[in-house]
């Protein structure tokens, strides 16, 4: 199964807070998406792996590390994920973005493809795959499945507010992905959203409500 982690650092959970709060409008809403982005890329970039080189210090050769050259690509899914995207990658700025744009279908809730535009080499790249909201998780699913049609092997899906079903349904369906969350709220209401949770995502971020 994935590994779940919730990223319980005291400036993801303070920020996570305000984000919830239906006074925050929309300016501070980007700001704090965009601060949780390069919070939550700091800990799925964790595990990169380093090579060792030498530099020359002013005083004398050091061995130190560097990022060993992984390949990475960053994947928001539309609309609400483009909000992570540039915190991820202030700090990985050498990865490539691609988009997958997905709504849901009021009525099923199920995910219905609209966009689809990858880096021409993603199957050789580790991906990001991001988004704010984590319900039903079948918009995840669904993205899931088309990078992986695309040759993908390596995915890590990063959001910030999810539901246990979601989260049961991808570990089944996706063994392999492993997944950060900032937090796990408690079951989604009749429309599938996170309860408490903060709305939706996109209209918050974009104003567009
Ligand atoms: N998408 C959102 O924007 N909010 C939810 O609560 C669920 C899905």
């Amino acid at each position: 199964m994935g590994k779940l982690t919730i990223v319980d650092h005291p400036l993801v959970q303070h920020k996570i807070s305000l984000l919830r709060d239906e006074q925050t409008g929309p300016k501070e809403f980007r700001e704090l998406v965009h601060e949780l982005g390069m919070l939550m890329g700091y800990e799925v970039t964790r595990d990169l792996p380093l090579k060792e080189i030498e530099v020359k210090t002013p005083v004398a050769m050091a061995k130190t590390k560097v990022i060993a050259g992984k390949k990475l690509a960053i994947v928001p899914i539309l609309r609400a994920g483009l909000g992570m995207v540039d915190g991820i990658l202030s700090l990985i700025p050498a990865a490539k973005v691609g988009h997958i744009g997905l709504y849901r279908d009021p009525e099923t809730l199920e995910a219905v493809e609209y966009y689809c535009k990858l880096p021409f080499d993603c199957a050789e790249r580790d991906v990001i795959l991001v988004d704010p909201m984590f319900a039903t998780g079948n918009s995840i699913n669904a993205a899931l499945h088309l990078l992986k049609n695309k040759g993908v092997k390596h995915i890590k899906l990063v959001c910030l507010v999810s539901a246990q079903q979601g989260i049961d349904l991808i570990q089944k369906e996706h063994p392999d992905v492993d997944i950060y969350v900032a937090v796990v709220d408690e079951c989604l209401n009749d429309h599938g959203y996170i309860v408490p949770g903060l709305g939706d995502a996109g209209d918050r971020y974009f104003g567009t409500k």
